[in-house]
């Protein structure tokens, strides 16, 4: 069967590999599918996003990378997915990813598969490692190291001073 594991990746974590590597290992295909950030606080683009995906992604022979454009279900029709993969960290992952599996399932018909997220990266999200990475904090041990430089690239751009040192 060909599932999609879908998010907005903003950046891609180690979580988010894990639960992408699981998926891959139980399903004959698997799409990463990434979606367009509608919220004010996404910090790399839709190409950026794509493209460190599909870097993180390059030693998994049947893992795809594809922009989301619309609705997720119509997605799963369109290109003949049969189950979305979403990982769950906590409860409150549950009450969002229960309503809209059940929406899906009502618009199309297609099934969610939720996966529990690996213990060690259950309390890892893209809002907090953003945040830590934009304040110049570590987050080494949650993403990739290209995601780490790509972050310092993000971060030294919002706050140039820093880089070329105090100038008071
Ligand atoms: O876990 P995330 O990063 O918030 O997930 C984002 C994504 C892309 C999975 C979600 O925003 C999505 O499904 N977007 C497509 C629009 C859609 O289908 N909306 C209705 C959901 S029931």
């Amino acid at each position: 069967m060909k599932v999609i594991c879908p998010g907005s990746f903003d950046p891609v974590t180690l979580g988010h590999l894990d639960i992408i590597e699981r998926a891959a290992r139980s399903f004959d295909e698997v799409v990463v599918g990434v979606g367009r950030n509608t919220s004010k606080n996404g910090l790399f683009s839709l190409e950026d996003r794509l493209s460190m995906l599909t870097q993180a992604c390059a030693a998994l022979p049947n893992v795809t990378v594809d922009p989301i454009d619309g609705l997720l279900a119509e997605y799963c029709r369109e290109h003949g997915v049969g189950a979305i993969v979403k990982g769950l960290r906590f409860a409150s992952d549950f009450d969002y990813e229960l309503q809209m599996a059940q929406m899906n399932k009502q618009l199309t018909g297609v099934e969610t598969i939720l996966l529990p997220t690996a213990a060690q990266w259950s309390f890892v999200s893209s809002t907090l490692v953003r945040e830590i990475a934009l304040m110049h904090g570590d987050v080494s041990t949650f993403v990739p190291d290209f995601v780490v430089t790509a972050l310092e690239v993000q971060a030294a751009r919002r706050s140039p001073e820093r880089e070329s040192g105090s100038r008071r």
